[in-house]
This record gives C-alpha cells, structure tokens and sequence, in this order.
C-alpha cells in the first residue's frame, strides 16, 4: 500500500500524461459512422419568440402552450416556413440581418456502449468559411482594442468592422425532471429581459439584483434560466427564487443539462464546454477550456503567439480576409507571454481569448473527445460524452432510457437570438426516441 500522498501525486501524474499527450485518434473507438442511420432535423431562427410571447395574446397557440401542448402537435412540418418568415422580419425579428438565411438542416447520427454516448453531426454553413475568429484585438498604433464582432452589431452592419464571431453548437439535455422541457424544449429557457430580447433590463438593474448582480451571481446581463427557478407565473427575469431554495431544486436535479461546441473556443483544443442551466446560464464547477487573454481594464494582451512555433507574435488585418493558421492561440501549443516592448505595428491582431485542454479541469472539462472538421462548405462534428460523468451538475445517460434534447446552432458570425433551434428531440439510448442511439455493445 502506497501512503495517500504518493498514491495522490501518482495518479496526478498519470492524469497529466494522458490529458497532456492525448490524440483524440488513441481514446476513440473506431466507429464505422457509414453504417450508422442518420437523422435529419430541421433547426429554425426563433427571434424574439420568448417564453413569454408563446404564452401572449400575441400567440394564436397560448391557451394551449399554457396547459402545457407541446408545440409540434400545431407546428409539425412548418420550421422551414416559420423560419423564413421571422428571419425576415415583423413582429417577431425587429433587427433583421440582410440575407439570412431562415433554417438550417442538421444531420445526427448517434451511437453507444456502456460508457459514452457518440453523437455526429453534419450541417452546411452558409457562410463560404469557417467562423473560428473571434474576440479578435487590433493593434491600433497605441493601444489594443477589440475588433470585429457579430452581424447583429451596430459597427458590423455599418460595415466599419468585419463580421467576426464563432459558429457554434449547443446541446440542451433534460432527463424527465424539468417540468414541460419534453414538449416546449428550449423555449423554456428563453425569456424576455435576456440580451438582444424585449424588455432587456439596464446593466445597472442587473447589477443591483440580489441573485444576479454585485452581491449574487456577479452578473451585468440575463441569461438562460427555466420557468422552475422564479416565483411567478410569467416567468419573470427578476423574480427569481431565494439562492437556498435554487440549490435545493438542483439538488432535486431539476435542471438543464447545456454544453456548447465552440469553432473558436473550444474546438482547437478537440472539446466542447459543459453548463447548466436553473437560475441563469452557468459553467459546471471547475475551469473552461477558454479564459480572457487581455486584462480588460487596462486592455493589455496576456499572450502573444510563440515566434519559434508559429513564425511570427501576432496575426494582421490582411489574415482576416482569409482564415489564419492558427487562429486560436493555444497556451501549451503556440503562446508565449506577451511582450509589450515587441515591436507592434498598427493592424496587427491578436486573439482575445486563450486556450487550454491542459488548464482545464473539473465538470467543466468534461467535454475532451470533439472534433469538428470544416470542409467543402460543411461542419462535421463528432462528440463523445461519458453516460455517466459522475459529476452532480451533469445529467447521467442510462442505456434503456430516453431524454429530451434541444439542439441549437449559431451559423454566420452571429450571438444570442440569431440562432437556429430545433423543436425537442427525444433520445433514446439504445431503444426509443426520435432518434435512437445505436448499441454498440
Ligand atoms: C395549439 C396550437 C399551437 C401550439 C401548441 C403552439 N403554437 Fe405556435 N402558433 C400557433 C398558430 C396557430 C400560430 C399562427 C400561425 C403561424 O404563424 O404558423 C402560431 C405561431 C407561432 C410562431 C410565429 C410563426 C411565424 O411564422 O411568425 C412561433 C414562433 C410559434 N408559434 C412557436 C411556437 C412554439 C415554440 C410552441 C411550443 C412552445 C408553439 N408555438 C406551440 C399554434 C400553436
């Protein structure tokens, strides 16, 4: 028997190797995805179509969504044309961007055995690149500021900077506890007072909640939360349940299960992140794969990229027009600290986030085996995820069973509600479901 401390340290080192030295190539059974069915559902741009617009006036279904209808039994078949018609805008798209487009088809395929499930996914973007730049700074001769943002962006639509933001793909999980979740799917999430929708409170409202602002959560904006999580019936953004009584419906696992592959953020260290989501939109405990590589006070870079790795400290405006290699700085692969006496020129970029499979840890890094590949116009993603994390603020998958999944895609250089979201799909693991993921046993 080993004492604790060297058995400790033993198994540390053991876990550093493998995260350190860990080709995706080595931990993947190899899965023959051609043989495998593939399902295709069709995602849709929602606007402003909030938790709080379904059940209005305003909504020809409210009485029914109120007893709980879910929402396929009157719109099955229709997300083309619903899409296609919000996109361009009326009541429910007040913005709209020019030329979008109003659906996307997504292609799955799903597998199993009895430790992961394997899930592949295949969509067209429409734009003619991938969108893996983002958080971008530019050197403007004195000072680094950011540069480029989403379309939805004033200084984007004004054409003064580039449309530069990343494609992204969101997968929400419920396993029967969240109440309606089975046929309402991601609306429940979505409400009014959350960023870029109706009724967005002030950055100083928000900082002077109890839950969410200074003295809570920290935050300056809304996000995602689920009905269960407020006292009133409308769902209301500030009327948010005590923070003992959260912890005591996430005990209960009432929440939503939420990890999102990132193109910029998280796919070039091969993960994706992992959240919940109850009273806002949170990371599961522990550290992401991504941080900030600026100190946004005084807006001066953490890292620059590693001459001797890469060729040169920084990127330039020019590289933008086509896609860099490498886009993303990677703090173990092609960082260095950054140097501020280095000779900076104006129009030089860097980016604004920093990378790393190896910092990463906890339930928040639970994401490791993702790839995704862009070629001829598509992405091909290919996730694994444990059934059973082992972590409290992860959903465990049982083999037999079957859950509701909401899919979202973020296509074009766009954020928040200029989405594409699919009505809820329900997976089975082995057996059932819309989709049914394939044993592999
Ligand atoms: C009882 C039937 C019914 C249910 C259930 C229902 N709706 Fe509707 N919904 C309608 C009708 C009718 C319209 C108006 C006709 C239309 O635009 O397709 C509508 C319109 C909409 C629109 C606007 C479409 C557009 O083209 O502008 C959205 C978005 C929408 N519903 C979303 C949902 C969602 C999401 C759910 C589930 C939470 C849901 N609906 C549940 C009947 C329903």
């Amino acid at each position: 028997m080993f004492p604790t401390s060297l058995r400790n340290s033993t198994v540390i080192v053991i876990a550093t190797i493998w995260l350190a030295s860990s080709a995706l190539a080595d931990t993947t059974p190899s899965i023959d995805w051609k043989s495998l069915p593939v399902e295709e559902i069709t995602l849709f741009y929602p606007g402003q179509s909030s938790f709080q617009w379904l059940h209005s006036p305003e909504h020809p279904g409210a009485r029914k969504v109120g007893r709980g209808t879910g929402c396929t039994r009157c719109h099955n078949g229709d997300e083309q044309s619903m899409g296609k018609d919000i996109v361009s805008g009326g009541q429910l798209e007040p913005n709209p961007i020019e030329g979008k487009k109003g659906s996307l088809r997504l292609a799955i395929q799903a597998a199993h055995d009895e430790e992961n499930l394997y899930l592949r996914f295949n969509w067209r973007t429409q734009a003619d690149r991938p969108g893996i730049m983002h958080n971008y700074m530019r050197y403007d001769g004195q000072a680094w500021a950011f540069y480029g943002g989403p379309r939805s962006a004033k200084r984007v639509r004004q054409g003064q900077e580039p449309p530069l933001y990343e494609d992204r793909l969101a997968v929400m999980i419920d396993d029967g506890d969240v109440q309606r979740f089975a046929e309402q799917g991601c609306w429940l999430s979505c409400h009014n007072g959350m960023r870029d929708m109706p009724g967005e409170p002030t950055t100083e409202t928000v900082r002077s909640h109890p839950y969410l602002g200074d003295g809570g959560l920290g935050r300056k904006d809304v996000r995602k939360y689920i009905p269960v999580s407020r006292t009133d019936a409308s769902a209301s953004w500030d009327k948010v349940k005590p923070a003992e009584v959260l912890a005591q419906i996430k005990e209960r696992g009432m929440f939503l299960e939420l990890m999102q592959w990132r193109a910029a953020r998280s796919n070039p260290v091969d993960m994706a992140d992992d959240g919940y989501v109850l009273g806002y939109r949170l990371f599961d405990e522990g550290q992401n794969p991504f941080s900030w590589n600026v100190d946004r006070d005084s807006m001066i870079p953490k890292y620059m990229f590693d001459p001797e790795k890469v060729g040169r400290k920084s990127l330039t405006i020019a590289d933008i027009e086509s896609v860099p290699k490498p886009a993303a700085l990677i703090r173990e692969e092609n960082a260095t600290l950054y140097d501020p006496d280095a000779d900076w020129r104006e129009g030089d970029v860097l980016p604004g986030r920093l990378l790393s499979r190896v910092d990463a840890r906890g339930s928040a890094a639970d994401n490791t085996r993702i790839r995704g590949k862009w070629e001829d116009g598509n992405w091909v993603v290919t996730w694994i995820r444990p059934l059973d994390t082992g972590n409290s603020d992860d959903i465990a998958l049982e083999r037999g069973n079957t859950y509701t999944f909401g899919f979202a895609i973020h296509d074009d250089n766009v954020t928040t509600r200029f989405h594409f979201v699919s009505f809820p799909v329900s997976v089975g693991i082995g057996r059932g479901g819309d989709i049914t993921a394939v044993s592999l046993e």
